[in-house]
């Protein structure tokens, strides 16, 4: 049974202050920062670059989870590993080309996510599972936070579990979009491992980020 892991979407923080936000979420408990990348085009939504991660880098040394909601993604992929990213995750609705999008985040010596929008099925990433160190099921239409949860993914997540297990592999699964506190059990139950939550966090319990990191933790 993989370890329940918390990365708090860093895109229902505040903005003007981003570094002092990353700090309180490594002391209120984070397991890694998650950070939504919107480029306007992929998603009707524009947020962060590499400057910004650049800049962000020093304010911790927890894992830099790094989601790309951008297209094209494959030429931008080394800015992201030299701003500072881990975890460097990609849409296959994004690239043209997802093996060598795989391989160039793999010679970076980046750990490779993959994310699949709600009506994207997990064919698309079957003969890819080995190179995947992530994958990243999206629970709402990516492109802002604070939407409601769409259910009808944890069926994926379940099936990405038996493969899993069938084929004695290790990637993690993460999900995106929408987690409380009741929805966290089932994701977890259907075989998540990674949560991400952004207005959950930042938001529940009159803004307590470190009860709410705990209250997922322990979903
Ligand atoms: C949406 C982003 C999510 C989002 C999660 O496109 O990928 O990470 O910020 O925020 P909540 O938890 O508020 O849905
Ligand atoms: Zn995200």
């Amino acid at each position: 049974m993989k370890k329940i892991q918390i990365s708090p979407s860093i895109l229902s923080g505040d903005f003007s202050q981003l570094g002092n936000e990353i700090k309180r979420l490594e002391e209120a408990g984070a397991d890694m920062i998650h950070v939504d990348v919107m480029d306007g085009h992929f998603v009707p939504n524009m947020t962060i670059g590499p400057p910004v991660i650049k800049a962000l880098r020093k304010y911790t040394s927890l894992i830099f989870d790094v989601h790309l909601m951008i297209s094209p993604v494959h030429k931008y992929i080394e800015d992201y590993s030299n701003a500072g990213a881990d975890i460097i995750t990609v849409h296959p609705e994004a690239t043209d080309n997802l093996d060598a999008s795989i391989s160039k985040i793999k010679d970076l010596k980046r750990k490779v996510g993959v994310s699949l929008n709600p009506e994207t099925k997990i064919d698309i990433i079957l003969n890819y599972l080995k190179k995947i160190d992530l994958i990243l099921i999206m629970s709402v239409n990516p492109g802002f936070g604070g939407q409601k949860f769409m259910p009808e993914v944890l069926e994926k997540i379940k099936k990405l579990k038996t493969i899993r297990e069938e084929k004695k592999l290790n990637f993690d699964i993460e999900i995106d979009g929408g987690i409380n506190f009741e929805n966290s059990k089932l994701a977890i139950q259907a075989g998540a491992n990674i949560l991400v939550s952004g207005t959950t966090i930042f938001k529940s319990n009159n803004g307590d980020i470190k009860k709410n990191i705990e209250l997922l933790k322990s979903s």
